[in-house]
């Protein structure tokens, strides 16, 4: 079975074609048109102008994924499109494509939930079988920072989410603190790999030993008091800050992890989202893994952890039901748990 995965919901147009063979997704293509540059001189993304790059890229991003791929409309059996969460303008322009080509080629169309491809990316070019369970899904991006149960394939619990800000947001929001490009995630990690974690001590957010919750307003601030109190902006200074931030939003997430696995019971760890690429997280969450005997730890490689079509596909090769194109809507505050 071929499916074509259509993401939209925020700032990259990103098509992905996944074959599955005996039980395993593997990725043919994965083609991103990203907006990165263009949203950079806003220091976030507009989604008016995000929807209007969508508009423009969508058709071009799906030829050239299908051409890539070696394949034709007749090979697609079916299409998996992201309706939410996202922003509404963006999805928008997914939703009506596939809808649009749904009709036009007589494929069947699946809506996907964002959040639920972030939880399956690790199953690229794996099967659903590399899955023991019950799992726990840690989804760690630009909108979510959230803990999910996963009993069963297909059945999520919400047990820790942010009260405020997503890890992914406050990496960005640092990022511009310092003075560093958006997306702030890949430039804070880069210049954290030459500085000193322990320069700056940084607030660990609700380190009480029953909480899986998690909150980043606390530590922006932080970062941001500091950076006002230095005069002198080295780039010592940002190499350092960076370290520190980095270590003390990293810290919760693998601490509140572990107590999720354990709690659990779980054997599987599920990584996922734009921040799961942070080299230094891959890392740590690998230790942690070999503290909890027979677990293991199922990641997507870094350029399937920020957003793509590739997961999107896979969510859709595993749902039960298509949705029929007329009901194909966008839902942009569409909750997976
Ligand atoms: O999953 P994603 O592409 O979009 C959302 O669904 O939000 O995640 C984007 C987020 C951004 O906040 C970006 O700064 C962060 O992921 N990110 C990183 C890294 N690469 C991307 N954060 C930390 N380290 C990275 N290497
Ligand atoms: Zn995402």
């Amino acid at each position: 079975m071929v499916i074509l995965g259509i993401e939209t919901s925020c700032d990259d147009t990103s098509i992905g074609i996944v074959d599955v063979q005996r039980g395993r997704f593997v990725v043919r293509e994965n083609c991103t048109a990203s907006q990165v540059l263009i949203h950079r001189k806003y220091g976030g993304v507009v989604p008016e102008v995000a929807a209007r790059e969508h508009a423009l890229t969508i058709l071009p991003t799906i030829t050239t994924a299908m051409k890539r791929a070696k394949v034709t409309w007749k090979d697609i059996d079916r299409i998996a499109v992201t309706a939410g969460p996202g922003l509404h303008t963006a999805l928008l322009v997914g939703v009506e494509a596939a809808r649009t080509l749904s009709w036009l080629h007589n494929i069947p169309v699946v809506a996907v939930n964002h959040i639920e491809g972030h939880v399956i990316s690790a199953l690229a070019n794996r099967s659903a079988r590399d899955i023991s369970f019950p799992a726990v899904a840690l989804v760690v991006s630009g909108g979510h920072t959230e803990l999910i149960a996963v009993p069963k394939l297909g059945s999520y619990q919400l047990i820790g989410k942010t009260i405020d800000d997503a890890v992914g947001e406050a990496f960005d929001k640092t990022a511009k603190v310092l003075g560093l490009p958006y997306p702030g995630g890949p430039e804070i990690s880069r210049q954290a790999a030459g500085g000193d974690s322990t320069r700056f001590a940084f607030p660990r957010a609700l380190p009480q030993k029953n909480s899986l919750s998690f909150s980043y307003s606390g530590l922006k601030t932080s970062v941001l008091y500091a950076w006002q109190e230095e005069k002198r902006r080295t780039p010592r200074l940002v190499q350092d800050i960076c370290a520190s931030f980095q270590e003390a939003a990293l810290d919760p997430i693998i601490s509140k992890t572990r107590q999720a696995m354990m709690e659990q019971r779980a054997t599987t760890l599920l990584l996922g989202g734009g921040v799961a690429a942070n080299a230094r997280l891959r890392q740590r969450l690998e230790e942690m893994i070999q503290t909890l005997p027979g677990t293991k730890l199922l990641r997507p490689e870094p350029s399937l952890c920020t957003d793509n079509g590739a997961m999107i596909a896979i969510a859709g090769a595993l749902a039960k039901k298509m949705t029929p194109w007329k009901d194909l809507e966008a839902n942009p505050s569409w909750e997976l748990v």
